[in-house]
């Protein structure tokens, strides 16, 4: 009998079971999909990204779709540091006992490091994902992402101000991704992910207005992919940190993509908002494709295509 391929993946320091996480901010803390199937095969989980105030995010409508994805722009709706380490982070860990990341946004450095900083207090958290990138917000988030100075400045700010692993989450609205993730790395963060959504638009033409209330959103979902893949690609040539891939991912066959260019672990969104069972169903799928594809590891794939 031929043994079923090894899914275990490492992104530094933090081991995986499998290379399979939600991403931030389309699994809430854990509840909802908790009741939809069972999250203790997740290979990690990411939380929302938290914010040092509650938020209850941006004006409605908050998302829209288009041909093979989705705009959001939530806003950051969530229930701010205080909350989130009193209730929702020790109600997660309830359920889950794998790598939970603490998804963070800052509006300043200072709040970044601050942020970081509090999350040290909890054990439950095995890793910050630090949110440089969220297009949705007036200021802060993207802004972060998009200049050099800036992300290596939040990078330095929370890697002195935790002791936890520090993954940078960039945005791919930049002109140059491999220059920001070289900013990240020298500064000491422990690994990379990306992307977050593309910023995108659209107009009802009934109304001849924007259809989302805050006029700009995030897109993402399988028409996000190729860009995804290529920036994985051009990061893993640019850095030796690991690197977290996402953006589009709706198969297995997606994961493996993003392994090859060079990927340690993936995080899914979209597919699993439209589908709750998808990321457990790719879970279970993986081994059979990797077989197929003639490994017997996932590991051995990551930037094989390289
Ligand atoms: C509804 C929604 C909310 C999101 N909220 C966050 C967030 O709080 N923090 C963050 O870093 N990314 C957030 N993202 C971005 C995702 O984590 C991910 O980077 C992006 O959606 C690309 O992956 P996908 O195509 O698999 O969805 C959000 C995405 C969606 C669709």
């Amino acid at each position: 009998m031929v043994s079923a391929a090894d899914l275990s993946a490492a992104v530094g320091a933090v081991r995986l079971a499998n290379p399979v996480m939600p991403a931030s901010g389309t699994f809430g803390f854990g509840a909802e999909a908790a009741r939809l199937y069972d999250i203790t095969k997740l290979g990690g989980v990411v939380m929302k990204g938290v914010t040092t105030l509650p938020r209850l995010g941006n004006p409605l409508p908050r998302v829209t779709d288009c041909p093979a994805g989705m705009l959001n722009a939530v806003g950051l709706e969530n229930p701010g540091i205080d909350n989130a380490l009193k209730n929702e982070l020790p109600a997660l860990a309830s359920m889950y006992n794998g790598p939970i990341i603490a998804n963070v946004c800052g509006f300043t450095v200072d709040e970044y490091a601050a942020l970081a900083a509090r999350f040290d207090e909890s054990d439950a958290v095995a890793a910050l994902e630090i949110n440089i990138s969220c297009p949705n917000v007036s200021h802060g988030g993207m802004a972060f992402g998009t200049d050099c100075r800036a992300a290596a400045d939040v990078t330095r700010a929370v890697r002195r101000s935790s002791r936890k692993p520090v993954w940078i989450k960039l945005s791919p609205n930049v002109t140059d991704i491999a220059q920001i993730a070289r900013a990240c790395e020298a500064e000491g963060a422990d690994a990379l992910c990306l992307i977050n959504t593309l910023l995108g638009m659209r107009i009802d033409l009934r109304t001849r207005r924007p259809i989302l209330g805050n006029t700009f959103g995030g897109l993402s979902g399988p028409c996000a992919l190729p860009v995804a893949i290529r920036m994985v690609w051009q990061v893993y040539e640019a850095v030796t940190i690991p690197i977290v891939g996402m953006g589009g991912i709706a198969s297995a066959r997606d994961v493996m993509e993003m392994a090859l260019a060079g990927a340690s672990a993936v995080e899914i969104g979209t597919a699993g908002l439209v589908d709750p069972t998808a990321l457990i169903d790719i879970i279970d799928e993986l081994p059979g494709v990797i077989s197929s594809m003639g490994y017997n590891s996932y590991a051995a794939l990551v930037g094989a295509a390289h």
